[in-house]
């Protein structure tokens, strides 16, 4: 096994595609490492009952999958796609004209468009808050209400940015479109119930005692009903979770999860601008052969 050069490391993340929608938490930068573990044949089903943006599967592009989230409006806006009522072209036109507002009215009219949305909750409104709002955040208050501030930044669907955001529709568009995908709003437990046995079950949830809000909470009662669903499955399984940062461990790790597989990775997730570093880990319950491509450097990659 060859450590690849930082030029390579940075070429491989480069050719991860990003998904039109981001959430916190994005592994955009831990495709590269993560799909060395993923085996996929065309029989496969991947299954991600905690897709967020969906960029793990979407850059893995499976022939058969499953995505699904608690969060409705992620699904809503994937099956809009998928339905062809939001299209490359149709995003183009809304982001045009709704950024043209956006540049004479500022704040005063992203927050008419927030108001709109917890009414209406248009995936292409949606869309628009996602890329325009405070640091890329996705939040929600207990009723369900999208609740992050403006981004403060009026020219922000410039002509570039327009362009960027509708690349990254046209990317997903071409991929459900090829391929067999399902998007299901439901829970992870729902999720994994339904996955037929030749599944890969790929689990991203909120970090236990990281973790900040997305669309519900998260506790150590489900990350234990995750790890049983799962064990009781029969199926194929990765989970990425943490192994500690700079002040804290996740003891989890060497106490629910210890039936598993372990693999490491050095990463840092941006969080309100500032860059975190954490021990990332790929827990599995197969033993994972190094599948080629690159290793990151900086990386400890071993099994206990
Ligand atoms: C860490 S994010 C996933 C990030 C994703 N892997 C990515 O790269 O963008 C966790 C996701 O889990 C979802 N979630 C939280 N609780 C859930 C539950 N009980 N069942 C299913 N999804 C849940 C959140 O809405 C959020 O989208």
């Amino acid at each position: 096994m060859v450590q690849a050069t930082d030029s390579e490391v940075k070429n491989a993340i480069e050719k991860v595609h990003v998904p039109p929608i981001k959430t916190q938490g994005i592994k955009t930068k831990l495709v590269p490492w993560i799909s060395q573990y993923a085996s996929l044949d065309a029989q496969t089903v991947w299954v991600e009952p905690f897709m967020g943006s969906g960029v793990v599967g979407f850059n893995l592009a499976p022939k058969r999958a499953l995505f699904s989230d608690t969060n409705v409006h992620i699904i809503d806006f994937y099956r809009s796609i998928q339905d062809g009522e939001l299209t490359a072209a149709s995003c183009r036109k809304f982001l045009e004209s709704e950024g043209a507002r956006l540049k004479s009215r500022g704040g005063d009219y992203y927050y008419e468009v927030r108001d709109r949305f917890n009414e209406s909750h248009d995936p292409y409104d949606f869309l628009f808050l996602n890329r325009s709002c405070f640091n890329g955040l996705m939040r929600f208050n207990r009723q369900h209400r999208y609740n992050v501030p403006y981004g403060h930044n009026d020219n922000r669907f410039s002509k570039a940015y327009v362009t960027k955001i509708v690349n990254q529709v046209e990317y997903v568009q071409a991929k459900i479109t090829e391929n067999d995908w399902e998007f299901l709003a439901m829970s992870y437990g729902d999720a994994i119930d339904a996955s037929p046995s030749n599944s890969l079950i790929y689990c991203d949830p909120p970090y236990i005692g990281l973790t900040s809000t997305y669309y519900d909470t998260w506790d150590e009662e489900k990350e234990k009903g995750l790890h049983d669903s799962l064990m009781e499955s029969g199926c194929r399984f990765m989970v990425s979770s943490w192994a500690h940062n700079d002040y804290r461990s996740n003891e989890l790790i060497g106490t629910l999860w210890s039936d598993c597989h372990v693999s490491y990775a050095d990463h840092a997730y941006i969080v309100n601008g500032k860059h975190k570093p954490v021990v990332e880990v790929l827990l599995t319950n197969y033993v994972t052969e190094w599948r080629g491509g690159v290793v990151l450097p900086g990386r400890q990659d071993y099994r206990r």
